[in-house]
């Protein structure tokens, strides 16, 4: 079903430059050369009826509704796949016409149930609008032939329902999941009158290969395929353009709206992000917004052993405002701090903040950025002199080889793996660098690795630097792009560097695992020319070496010319729906909004004459820094903006001690989350449907994110943070977060264009947006590095000191799966469950049989921070000595037994390498048990609030 707002054209728009002129119904038309005649009559306001036809899907031709007359030509081509040519005249009506069109719909209404008054499509069905369109009046076939009327309802998809007995065999929604979302999950079964849409073979969709993207819903033009919410609320009467809430891909949707229920999440077709498309998780999993768990009310306590009391906002704020100056007045200015959050929005984030330095008068920010992209900051700030990455998500159909390291984008970032998918099926080369296979190393059909390098997890930049030695010692480097755009005693230190002999693939094959022959061969393929792209994800930054392989990347796009142009570049994708915004606003506590370090004496100078303030020139406590004054007595309040770091960051029993520590821990949240279970203040915050703001994904690309209801709980999350900060004694009046972009534009030059009304205007702006780009910047580099010439650095490879031993054999490393995100708060509040009930550990069979670990059995992983418990998977999908998991669910714990390791220069943690021991168990850990009694007793606490309500 498409949007109610849509208007579709038939047949997609090309891109050609060429165009061509035609006469449709005797009006004058020019469209893109390789446009359909159908197209070139919508453009001529004509309308053709069609049923198979969709802008969103190439054309197919098989419904035989959508023919018109061509002058000088016999018969009746079916507009929508013939092509428009110059001077055709073409005739979209006839009484001819008219005859063969109800003749066709004739014969599919008489196998189609005649339940219009009854179908949830019932006024948005396009098979109801085209018999309207042509006229059909009566249909003289009956029911008494063979029909598919009595075919049963598959339900078995928690989101959408496929009732084959409305199904027109359009073939609309096999199209779209092999165009659109690349998974090839549907067939048509039999032939002619005995064809039926079918999943697999002939399975239901539950144990299809389908990823539930709902691109088939979409496409369907019936009631075939339909959102279940629509069966339950009825059809959406308005509708809203916002931004997902998960991933750093930053799809664009069409929230559908009644009243205040959202009925469906459509992607918008226009969005720059996504062009229509999205995953499960955006389109189907926003029912937690209105989940029961969700806290509306300010709670406040003494101490966590402590009944919450409910209070109003004036109460609460008040509260923390006396606590913050109580504990500053006590332990000094520096003993409060805050924490933004990469799932709010830049305004937000960027008036934390602003609390922090203008109010709390230190630098004690930062970000969940910290335990992710933090060494994508510093690494590409240092090569290249800006903290982003340096395409749009469109370039990488340009790319002729795409390396993809340490990300597994079918599940975190599953649209642009969509399109990524789309341009390896037309022949682009895929090198993979990843522990595991993950689904893109072998998707058929036609998706397969040329190269599957299986490091070792820990020896990313010893791989990296053999790569750039095959480049350098076989001569394959771009050195005419390096020495013009880059330092020339640099690169020539750096060839030096790579050059040495114990970077040769033969020698880094002992440490990383991967044959030399393989490595030579990436780097070849890499190296050749065209374009060549590195798109990569946590499995880069998160080591203790993250920052060092950022660099290492950068070096190789450099020395490769592989940068400045489409089709190119250095990528990060980005995990968080706003991880970006937040760290362009300024999250990090060494730098204010644009990435400009608080030691600038000019740069801070601006601050203070907006802000009326003195800024402190040092920066201020990390997050684990927080921590550790915490346990150290030195730090004893936060205010912690939608972050749940009890369950997100590494070694929790670390962590869980400095919540302990603290006096006063304000948690702004949708729910009681692991976090929260420790903390003194509980402010509710609102979801991305209850506000207006901005968030930046992946591409740098800042996108409107518009208010589809009041919050639930009053404020808005800017609102809270303003009462805060009021309450302080700093006056903050915005009465619009448009109002806040606007300061940001006047402190930051990287942001100086922007505005709201320009976004709204543009659909979306992609930073660097001042003077000199007004409406953006999609390739960054381009004629010239940021920072001037590009940086070569030397990444010397150092092995961390995360070792195995004969303690702990195993390394571990975690990731995120499709249905699931993250900590999981949202997620696991969503029918989403159903496909990932628990983290299980994957371990390879031959590991398995050692330790007598059986497929499904229980098993404990531990290592020297502490152990879970947890079911095990036997898969050959990791490599002998590795072990996998992820960290979606609170009861599991995963990140009890990772470690405090972090990068060298961010303090990103090593959560991809810690040493294990894996061994068959029948009773939770220690951990998992006192977890089990801790939470039960705070969900008692939160269950007693009622009766202490102010
Ligand atoms: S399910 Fe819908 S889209 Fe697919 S063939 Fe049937 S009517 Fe067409
Ligand atoms: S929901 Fe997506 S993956 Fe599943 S069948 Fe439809 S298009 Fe294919
Ligand atoms: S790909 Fe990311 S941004 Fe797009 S719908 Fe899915 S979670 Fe949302
Ligand atoms: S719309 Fe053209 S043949 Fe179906």
């Amino acid at each position: 079903m498409q949007s109610i707002t849509d208007i579709d054209q038939g047949t997609p728009k090309r891109s050609s430059t060429k165009t061509v002129t035609l006469e449709v119904d005797g009006i004058n038309v020019t469209v893109p050369e390789g446009s359909s005649v159908m197209f070139a009559a919508s453009a001529a306001e004509r309308k053709i009826p069609k049923l198979c036809a969709t802008d969103s899907l190439e054309a197919f031709g098989s419904c035989r509704l959508c023919l018109v007359e061509i002058e000088g030509r016999r018969g009746y081509p079916a507009s929508c796949t013939t092509p428009a040519e110059a001077g055709m005249k073409v005739r979209t009506q006839s009484s001819r016409l008219a005859d063969l069109r109800r003749g066709v719909m004739e014969l599919y209404i008489s196998d189609h149930p005649l339940d219009c008054l009854t179908c949830p499509a019932n006024g948005h069905c396009e098979l109801q609008d085209m018999a309207g369109a042509v006229g059909l009046r009566e249909v003289r076939y009956g029911y008494d032939g063979a029909n598919h009327l009595d075919k049963p309802k598959d339900t078995s998809n928690p989101y959408f329902t496929f009732d084959p007995s409305k199904c027109i065999v359009c073939s609309r929604c096999v199209r779209a999941c092999d165009e659109i979302q690349g998974t090839l999950a549907l067939t048509i079964d039999g032939r002619g009158f005995a064809s039926m849409i079918s999943p697999g073979q002939m399975q239901n969709f539950m144990d299809s290969e389908c990823v539930s993207c709902g691109a088939c819903v979409q496409a369907c033009p019936t009631a075939t395929l339909m959102e279940k919410s629509v069966y339950e609320y009825g059809q959406p009467d308005r509708v809203v353009e916002t931004t997902c809430a998960y991933c750093g891909v930053g799809c664009s949707f069409k929230a559908e709206v009644k009243g205040n229920q959202v009925v469906r999440m459509v992607p918008n077709k226009n969005g720059q992000a996504n062009e229509g498309h999205s995953c499960v998780k955006g389109r189907f999993a926003f029912g937690y917004t209105t989940h029961p768990d969700r806290i509306l009310k300010p709670m406040v306590r003494k101490s966590i052993e402590d009944p919450w009391k409910e209070v109003t906002w004036e109460v609460a704020v008040s509260h923390v405002a006396s606590e913050f100056k109580r504990i500053q007045a006590k332990y000094g200015r520096d003993s409060i701090g805050a924490v933004t959050s990469s799932r709010c929005t830049n305004e937000e984030t960027f008036l934390v903040q602003k609390l922090v330095r203008a109010v709390f008068s230190n630098n004690n920010v930062d970000t969940c950025a910290r335990v992710c992209h933090s060494p994508t900051g510093y690494g590409l700030k240092t090569t290249f002199g800006t903290s982003a990455g340096t395409q749009a998500f469109d370039s990488v159909d340009q790319s002729d080889v795409i390396m993809v390291i340490g990300a597994n984008p079918t599940d975190g970032h599953p649209v642009f793996a969509s399109r990524m998918k789309q341009r390896l099926r037309e022949g682009a080369r895929l090198i993979v660098l990843d522990p595991r296979a993950i689904d893109l190393v072998r998707t058929p059909p036609h998706i397969e690795a040329d190269y599957h390098l299986q490091l070792k997890p820990g020896t990313n930049v010893a791989l990296i630097d053999a790569l750039a030695h095959v480049i350098v010692t076989e001569g394959l480097a771009n050195d005419g792009f390096a020495m013009e755009r880059c330092d020339p005693e640099e690169y020539k230190a750096w060839k030096d560097f790579v050059s040495q002999p114990k970077y040769s693939p033969e020698e880094v094959e002992s440490v990383t695992g991967v044959p030399a022959d393989q490595i030579r061969g990436a780097a070849r393929l890499f190296a050749r020319p065209g374009n060549s792209a590195i798109y990569y994800g946590l499995g880069v930054t998160e080591h203790s070496q993250g920052s060092t392989m950022v660099i290492g990347m950068a070096n190789l796009a450099m020395a490769t010319g592989n940068l400045g142009r489409e089709g190119v570049g250095v990528n990060p994708l980005r995990g968080q729906n706003n991880v970006q915004g937040s760290c362009d606003m300024g999250s990090f506590p060494h730098e204010l909004s644009g990435y400009r370090h608080v030691s600038n004496a000019e740069v801070r100078a601006q601050f203070e004459k907006e802000w009326g303030v003195h800024l402190e020139a040092e920066p201020g406590l990390r997050i684990p820094n927080m921590f550790d004054a915490a346990l150290d007595g030195s730090f004893k309040g936060m205010y912690i903006q939608g972050e749940d770091f009890v369950q997100s960051d590494p070694n929790t029993q670390h962590i869980e001690g400095a919540m302990r520590a603290m006096e006063c821990v304000v948690v702004q949240d949708l729910f009681l989350n692991e976090t929260a279970k420790f903390a003194h203040v509980f402010l509710p915050g609102s979801t991305f449907l209850e506000k207006d703001g901005t968030f930046t994904n992946a591409e740098r690309r800042i996108q409107l994110v518009r208010k589809v209801m009041p919050p639930v709980a009053g404020l808005a999350d800017w609102e809270i943070t303003m009462a805060i900060s009021n309450a302080m004694g700093y006056p903050m009046n915005y009465n619009h977060p448009s109002e806040i972009m606007d300061e940001v534009a006047r402190l930051t030059p990287t942001f100086a264009g922007v505005s709201f009304d320009k976004i709204d205007k543009l659909g979306s702006i992609q930073w660097p947006c001042n003077d000199k780009a007004p409406e953006g910047t999609p390739t960054m580099h381009i004629g010239g590095f940021v920072r001037g010439k590009g940086k070569f650095v030397l990444t010397e490879y150092v092995a961390t000191d995360e070792r195995t031993t004969r303690k702990y054999p195993l390394i571990l490393t975690t990731g995120r799966t499709l249905s699931q995100y993250n900590v999981g708060a949202q997620t696991r509040r969503t029918a989403n469950v159903v496909w990932h009930e628990e983290d299980v550990l994957e371990i390879h069979p031959h590991d398995a049989e050692q330790r007598g670990i059986k497929d499904g059995g229980s098993v404990e992983i531990a290592s020297r921070a502490g152990s879970v418990v947890l079911r095990a998977r036997v898969t050959e999908r990791i490599q002998p000595g590795v072990v996998y998991t992820t960290f979606h669910h609170p009861d599991t714990g995963t990140n009890v037994v990772t470690t405090e390791n972090s990068d060298w220069a961010t303090d990103c943690p090593e959560y991809k390498v810690t040493a294990v021991e894996v061994t068959p168990v029948n009773r939770p850990s220690e951990w998992q048990q006192q977890h089990r009694d801790f939470s039960e007793r705070q969900e008692e606490l939160l269950e007693q609030r009622a009766s202490t309500k102010s």
